[in-house]
């Protein structure tokens, strides 16, 4: 049986390429993994039983390191949304949008993410960004 899970909708899922990563029982939930995919470092999240795929680059300290990041929610408009804040200077994102929240002109590259088999899958870049 195949189980789909992707933090986007209405999205042309098919058109994507898919690149494996882990197994879906390797991802603590509320943490992350670092993947490369196509040469970029890609920050994989469990978060609420959802999975989401962001850069992994923080653009305000120029280093990888958001998937070593402390994953959380917030409300907007009395809708869950889920959030990851750098290690280092702790701005949050949005996992689902890539938006910085204290800094809107700033957005992370967000990735298509799904799961077969018990094992995930990244697709190719979803959103323009700013690094
Ligand atoms: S650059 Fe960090 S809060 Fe503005």
């Amino acid at each position: 049986m195949t189980q789909q899970s992707t933090s986007h909708v209405a999205s042309p899922l098919a058109d994507l390429s898919w690149t494996p990563i882990c197994r879906l029982s390797e991802l603590l939930p509320g943490s992350g993994v670092c993947a490369l995919v196509g040469g970029q470092q890609i920050a994989v999240f469990s978060v609420a039983e959802r999975l989401f795929a962001v850069s992994n680059f923080d653009p305000f300290t120029r280093a990888n390191v958001l998937s070593r990041g402390l994953t959380g929610s917030y409300t907007v408009h009395g809708q869950e949304r889920y959030k990851v804040a750098s290690p280092l200077l702790k701005h949050a994102f949005d996992l689902e949008t890539g938006q910085c929240l204290s800094h809107l002109d700033v957005q992370l590259t967000t990735y298509a993410v799904r799961t077969e088999d018990g094992r995930i899958f990244i697709g190719d870049a979803w959103t323009g960004s700013a690094d």
